[in-house]
């Protein structure tokens, strides 16, 4: 079933550039919330993390406005039991809480207007240990969510949708973080320091497979497995990043091959 929200109307408050293939990255998300939410809703206290959030409306180039991830998630026909979100920049955090006022949920939002790496531990002491389902949308601009926060986030029973910067910055600038000896961004981001064996290991055309195996190598660790990521790319432009899904459970996994077999335009089979 497909979920269809209204235009989002301008509001006077920041809407955020962003590129067209931000709808893909945004479809995807969609479709899995509402299964989620409608599939899991009996049997769970449904909870909803995004810990790049933005400012809840953005205006496309060229084009005219879409709904952020939160308020894509405030919008679900069986509505999370709480929204947990939080936003770096002071402008986008305030257009946010504004924006949620208009979507009544069951209980207020958590919204912190902090780095994310930090807030995570309160969001987490925020959530119940026992009878809730969490689902968690990690979406910086670049390599910004750190492995560590991945880890602290598993200490509840959570799905994850992360944003994979492989083209859009980890192969564009690794020989930068190359010298950053276990403490640059890509360290953190992979949370382990073999990359730069490994990059330095194979060919350019290989380097792309073999981050995103050592991120999964990373995420299975914590006991995660990953769904077949989605490629990002620009139009028929080069492939930008990979959205991934992680889980635990093989529902979830099942659940995310259902959604994603749907592409925007409504093709099925859609290639990864
Ligand atoms: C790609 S946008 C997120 C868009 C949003 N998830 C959506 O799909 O509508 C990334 C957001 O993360 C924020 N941000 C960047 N670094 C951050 C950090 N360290 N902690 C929290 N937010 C951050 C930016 O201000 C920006 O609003």
């Amino acid at each position: 079933m497909q979920l269809e929200l209204p235009e989002p109307q301008p509001d006077g408050l920041v809407t955020p550039p962003v590129k067209p293939h931000t709808r893909d990255k945004h479809h995807w998300l969609r479709r899995y919330m509402h299964a989620f939410t409608t599939s899991m809703r009996e049997r769970y206290e449904l909870h909803y993390v995004d810990l790049f959030a933005g400012a809840g409306i953005e205006k496309i180039e060229n084009e005219g406005f879409e709904w952020g991830s939160p308020l894509i998630a405030a919008q679900m026909p069986d509505r999370f039991t709480q929204l947990h979100l939080c936003e770096k920049d002071g402008e986008n955090y305030r257009a946010l809480v504004t924006r949620l006022t208009r979507y009544p949920q069951p209980s207020a939002p958590q919204h912190i207007n902090d780095d994310a790496n930090l807030c995570c531990d309160s969001v987490i002491q925020s959530i119940p240990s026992r009878g809730t389902l969490t689902l968690a949308f990690l979406d910086p601009f670049n390599l910004q969510i750190e492995m560590r926060t991945i880890s602290k986030l598993t200490a509840r029973r959570i799905d994850l949708v992360i944003f994979f910067p492989d083209y859009l910055d980890a192969l564009r600038n690794w020989r930068a973080y190359y010298a950053g000896q276990e403490s640059s961004v890509l360290d953190r981001f992979m949370g382990q320091a073999g990359w730069r064996e490994q990059l330095d290991a194979v060919a350019d055309q290989r380097k792309s497979d073999v981050l995103w195996k050592m991120y999964k190598d990373s995420l299975a660790h914590l006991g995660f497995h990953c769904g077949d990521p989605i490629r990002i790319s620009s139009g028929a432009g080069p492939f930008l990043y990979r959205l991934v899904f992680a889980s635990r459970h093989p529902f979830a996994l099942d659940l995310w091959r259902r959604v994603t077999q749907k592409d925007r335009s409504g093709q099925y089979g859609f290639e990864f």
